[in-house]
């Protein structure tokens, strides 16, 4: 994971710059485009009758049409650059390295850019529809922590939580998970005397047993198929909560019901 994030990082960083030019290009380039079709247009009021060589090449390139679509060409350029600056934004916002002591960071930050990079496990697809995502976000301050880390966290807590919903459609029709849709609720809450702050990251998938309840935070436990998990996340997701950052990592979970983890953490440390 640590490795992905330096990977992320320097992706994320080279990404950035080819992208500013895109986006810086774009608004001049629209200008000019906006001045040549005036100009073009002057040209034809002007010289109405302008022969019959001009006359035919305006015909093969289909000027009334071309002067049409170039715009709405150049306003989706536009779009697509934004979009691609807002991952690459999401991109470093959850892979910031981290110095060697804490800093304040807006959480709900974290989360978002988490789920950004997890959208492709969200949307729908040929078996299910969209996973539903209800985010219930609190009033609660920045906190004191190490983002890079805490952004792990919830990667590993919500990549579990898709895995358990996805666990939970197997045997059943793409009609039976829309009547009961596969959902993914994130809520974040500041204590009473202010100096905690919760997050709930719950789902409504397969649940677990007694038995995985218990083991679930010990090394190298998983139940996913070889290749498919190897049994750290939550050692690392504990180890993060607990011992850097004085939290706890808490279960709920009742199988066939689905499932919660809690992360409380202090404000400051
Ligand atoms: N939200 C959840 N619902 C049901 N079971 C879960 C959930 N989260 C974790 N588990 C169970 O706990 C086990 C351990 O989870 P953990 O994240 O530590 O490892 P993993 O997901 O199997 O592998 P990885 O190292 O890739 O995270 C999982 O294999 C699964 O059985
Ligand atoms: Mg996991």
């Amino acid at each position: 994971m640590f490795a992905l994030g330096n990977l992320v990082t320097a992706i994320a960083h080279e990404i950035n710059n080819p992208i500013n030019f895109i986006a810086g290009n774009l608004k001049p380039a629209q200008d000019y485009i906006h001045d040549l079709l005036a100009l073009i247009n002057l040209y034809r009021q002007r010289f109405p009758e302008p022969g019959a060589e001009i006359e035919e090449a305006i015909a093969t390139i289909d000027l009334d049409y071309l002067q049409e679509d170039l715009p709405k060409l150049i306003d989706s350029l536009k779009e697509g650059s934004d979009r691609i600056r807002g991952i690459s934004a999401s991109l470093r916002t959850f892979s910031r390295g981290d110095s060697d002591r804490k800093v304040h960071f807006n959480i709900h930050e974290g989360i978002e850019s988490t789920l950004i990079i997890l959208k492709h496990r969200v949307k729908p697809n040929e078996h299910r529809p969209a996973i539903e995502v209800v985010k219930n976000y609190g009033q609660i301050p920045q906190l004191e922590c190490f983002p890079g880390q805490l952004n792990q966290v919830f990667m590993n807590l919500i990549a579990n939580a898709i895995d358990a919903l996805e666990e939970s459609n197997k045997g059943r029709s793409f009609q039976q998970i829309k009547d009961n849709p596969n959902r993914l609720t994130i809520t974040t809450t500041l204590s009473e005397d202010r100096h905690h702050v919760s997050i709930l990251i719950q789902d409504n998938g397969e649940g677990m047993s007694e038995n995985v309840k218990q083991k679930l935070f010990g090394y190298l436990f998983t139940t996913k198929p070889v290749g498919k998990g190897t049994g750290l996340g939550l050692v690392i997701s504990r180890q993060i909560i607990e011992e850097k950052h004085g939290g706890q990592l808490t279960v709920t979970s009742e199988l066939g019901k689905g499932t919660e983890l809690a992360i409380v953490i202090p404000v400051a440390s």
